[in-house]
């Protein structure tokens, strides 16, 4: 293969990233941008995430596969910024096949680092219960990653470099395991475990950063699929109430092995009020009735976890940190629906930090805990916006809503989502998306 370099796509390559905490509804979005583009990758994250797709009246819950694979004939990557519970990963496979969604096009990386049981064990036993992970390992294969002690899939498929690989990293593993007072692991147990699995993923387990080279050198444009969300990122996120990874665009190129000069724009997704699951600073966030009808009308509980998600107000300076570190070109927004019933919208503009007003997200830990968020309100437009797919059917209080929130952080705006099916949407037209995909409208929304 020729080392010159790629030829510009036909296409853009575009990162989708969540600009909050997370379920922001990227699984709807990258589901919906997938028939303009070739290829599906995701960069980031592991079972931990739970990317919900309403398709033909049938809900997918996605957590490693990338949420393209709903779409006939396009690839779907998993790339080496992931890391793979090889058993989640062949019953997620397994799901997908009964449900008739084929999987011949899906490639895995040779990269991923590998969560075993011990993972998941050390997780729930240091993590869970002190920033509310979600308990799948996905920390702890991250922790081993950077300490050197990572299994990568790629070691699974020779068993007695695998065995070589885990007896030397077991024993550190067991030691902390019994300092918290869990069950060690024995190399015997843990290959057992994860036979079965291999062997059904050894088809799927490619290099794919040679593979994504050569379709993009052919022409292919690529879609990034990010997961978590922003606020989550481990160097811009709430730090330590983080995932333990790149989620923000940046990850991307690390993720994958796409260069950075290759990626050409990226969408946003936020809802259109604001979740967050797990522990963490969240300056915007309501409890009491308020917190409840959003809670209820937006369906928020954790798709991995089934914990309630705490709920509040979209949150501008937040936003505008997210726009800044991920260079968000455009936005889609979800669930503006869920706000149908309120009176009044509020949203965060500041915070009130010891007697001064901040305008900017602050970044430290010890000045985003003791946050008060200050609100500015608007009227809200208390008509039914649930399933409309046109700009112009939208209310005007609904339209000025939408225009303040783009004054406000500075980004347009170029989806609604006002439903969890595909065609329950609305493009903003013209706008950054309808400029990299001319044939949005025909070949996503029919
Ligand atoms: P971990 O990723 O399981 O280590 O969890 C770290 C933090 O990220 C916790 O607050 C989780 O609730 C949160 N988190 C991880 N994945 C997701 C997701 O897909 N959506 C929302 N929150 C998530």
């Amino acid at each position: 293969m020729s080392s010159s370099p790629l030829p510009e796509a036909p296409l853009p390559n575009i990162v989708i990233v969540g600009a909050q905490w997370g379920d922001e509804g990227k699984g709807k979005v990258v589901d919906l941008v997938a028939p303009c583009v070739d290829v599906v990758a995701r960069y980031s994250g592991g079972p931990n995430a739970g990317h919900t797709i309403v398709a033909d009246d049938r809900r997918f819950v996605l957590q490693l596969v990338p949420s393209g694979v709903l779409r006939p004939g396009k690839k779907s990557v998993i790339g080496g910024g992931t890391v793979v519970d090889p058993i989640a990963l062949v019953q997620e496979m397994d799901t997908l096949a009964a449900a008739g969604i084929g999987l011949d096009h899906l490639y895995l990386s040779h990269a991923a680092h590998v969560i075993l049981p011990y993972h998941r064990a050390l997780d729930q036993a240091m993590d869970q219960e002190r920033i509310g992970t979600t308990g799948k390992g996905v920390g702890q294969a991250y922790t081993d990653k950077a300490a050197r002690f990572g299994i990568r899939v790629g070691d699974l498929l020779d068993e007695a470099h695998f065995r070589e690989k885990l007896e030397a990293s077991l024993p550190v593993k067991n030691q902390l395991l019994r300092s918290f007072g869990r069950e060690p692991f024995a190399v015997d147990a843990v290959v057992k475990a994860v036979q079965p699995a291999i062997k059904r993923l050894r088809p799927h387990i490619k290099d794919t950063t040679l593979l994504l080279h050569r379709w993009m050198r052919d022409g292919a444009s690529v879609l990034f699929e990010g997961a978590q969300g922003t606020l989550l990122d481990i160097d811009h996120g709430t730090y330590p109430y983080i995932t333990a990874t790149s989620a923000t665009a940046g990850g991307a190129a690390p993720g994958t092995g796409v260069p950075p000069t290759r990626i050409n724009g990226v969408l946003g997704i936020t809802k259109a009020y604001a979740t967050r699951v797990g522990g963490g600073p969240f300056p915007t966030e309501v409890t009491g009735d308020l917190g409840e009808l959003i809670r209820a009308r937006g369906k928020e509980y954790g798709s991995v976890t089934g914990r309630p998600r705490r709920c509040g107000w979209f949150d501008a300076p937040l936003l505008r940190h997210a726009v800044r570190v991920n260079g968000l070109d455009t936005l889609a927004v979800t669930k503006l629906d869920v706000l149908d019933p309120c009176h009044a919208v509020l949203v965060g503009v500041g915070y009130r930090y010891k007697g001064t007003v901040l305008d900017e997200w602050p970044a430290e830990e010890r000045v985003v805990t003791k946050l008060e968020p200050v609100f500015e309100e608007r009227p809200g437009w208390l008509t039914e916006t649930a399933g409309l797919r046109a700009w112009e059917d939208l209310p005007g209080r609904a339209h000025d809503y939408l225009r303040w929130l783009e004054d406000l952080i500075d980004c347009e705006i170029s989806l609604v989502s006002t439903g969890p099916g595909r065609d329950e949407t609305i493009l903003v037209e013209p706008s950054r998306l309808t400029r990299w995909f001319p044939d949005f409208r025909r070949l996503c929304l029919r």
